[in-house]
């Protein structure tokens, strides 16, 4: 049977930490309402503590959120936690997020600290974050590069202390995937009371490989994923939701399954792009504009014999209208004939010969070669043969 995957959205907290990408409360409780109608199951939505207008944010999107679970980021600090707290209290449900660092560089250099010190107040933060809530996460910062045997003493600790959830950032996007996907099995196999908790996934994407690192996460037994709309984030950003939501639909195989919409995708990476200022790059999987763009003569030609041939997923499966079939000096024949065609021009295959030709030494051109172009281009050609 099929397991469900938790989607923990935090555009509006690690996504927003970006330089030049912070937001209004109008516009976070747009994107909160959107994520809610996206299906998410947890919005991350601020840092109470970090600014009175984060504050704000949080306790009005905890007023307006009907689905998800709002949650709130805290250090393992207890005023953090009775912030959070206060500013969750409208939630309909409500985690708290809270957590330290636990490799041993964040030890020494962040905390001036030791293993059994961090350990303690880990402990010490669930606890006291648990006499507000029920929903409590803890998160291992930089666990990534953290020394396994500790984490899973920490993870054991916490669990024991009341964490329902126990978060595993690579925060410096170091991992590898078969490494993250070690590291969870070793946590899945030597924490007794690891049952009592889901373990979640946060990669950064500092090599390009956060998405790859949540998924082999989840195949050793993470069942909840810390993602944002475009993969917005801290430096290369954070792992992008539509990439592993997609990636579990396409791949039914992994057994595996979220409660998004997943029509909802492009509009929404569209709205985040606009408000938070932050372009998607044309490539970019699943919501980029070329992600349903076939431009070469070889690729156009097996995509209109059937798509299945170039596309995994259809464009419509993630809101995108339709595929585009872009014509640029590297399309060939078909192309320009499907396209003729739709345009209500037909030709004999010696007038489409010519067309053809002339058709290349435009597009060597003008590079990409619109309906405009192409209708005067064609028209008077086809004309001439009327006469
Ligand atoms: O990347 C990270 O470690 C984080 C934590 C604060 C959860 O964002
Ligand atoms: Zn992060």
């Amino acid at each position: 049977m099929s397991q469900k995957i938790f989607v923990f959205d935090t555009t509006l907290r690690d996504g927003e930490q970006v330089p030049g990408c912070q937001l209004n409360i109008e516009e976070k409780l747009m994107i909160a309402r959107e994520l809610d109608l996206l299906g998410v199951d947890i919005i991350e939505a601020g840092f109470p503590i970090s600014s009175p207008g984060d504050f704000k944010a949080v306790e009005a999107i905890s007023k307006v959120v009907q689905n998800a679970t709002v949650c709130g980021l805290t250090r393992a600090v207890k005023k953090d936690i009775e912030v959070a707290a206060e500013a969750l209290k409208p939630a309909k449900r409500s985690r708290i997020h809270t957590g330290i660092g636990s490799s041993d560089i964040h030890i020494q250099h962040k905390f001036n600290s030791n293993r059994d010190e961090i350990l303690q107040r880990g402990v010490d933060a669930v606890k006291y974050a648990r006499q507000f809530t029920d929903d409590v996460e803890f998160y291992a910062e930089d666990a990534g590069r953290s020394d396994i045997e500790f984490l899973a003493r920490l993870t054991e600790a916490v669990i024991k202390a009341g964490a329902t959830v126990v978060n595993l950032p690579d925060t410096t996007g170091y991992l590898l995937p078969n490494q993250t996907f070690e590291r969870i099995s070793y946590l899945v196999n030597n924490v007794p009371n690891v049952d009592k908790a889901i373990l979640s996934m946060h990669n950064h994407n500092d090599l390009g490989m956060a998405t790859a690192n949540t998924i082999a996460g989840i195949q050793a037994g993470a069942r909840q994923v810390e993602v944002t709309i475009n993969g917005i984030g801290e430096r290369a950003g954070n792992t992008s939701l539509e990439e592993v939501v997609m990636t579990l639909k396409v791949h039914k195989d992994l057994g595996l399954y979220t409660d998004i919409k997943t029509e909802k995708l492009a509009p929404l990476s569209h709205l985040v792009s606009k408000t938070m200022r932050m372009p998607v790059q044309a490539n970019k999987a699943i919501v980029g504009r070329n992600a349903f763009a076939h431009s070469s003569g070889i690729h156009q030609d097996g995509f209109l014999k059937h798509s299945l041939n170039y596309e995994i997923m259809t464009p419509q499966e993630v809101g995108v209208d339709k595929s585009d079939i872009v014509l640029t000096a590297r399309s060939g024949r078909h192309a320009i004939k499907h396209r003729m065609e739709l345009l209500g021009f037909n030709a004999t295959k010696e007038k489409l010969d010519e067309i053809y030709e002339e058709f290349l030494l435009l597009a060597d051109k003008i590079k990409e070669v619109n309906d405009k172009d192409l209708v005067g281009l064609v028209r008077p050609m086809l004309e001439e043969v009327e006469q």
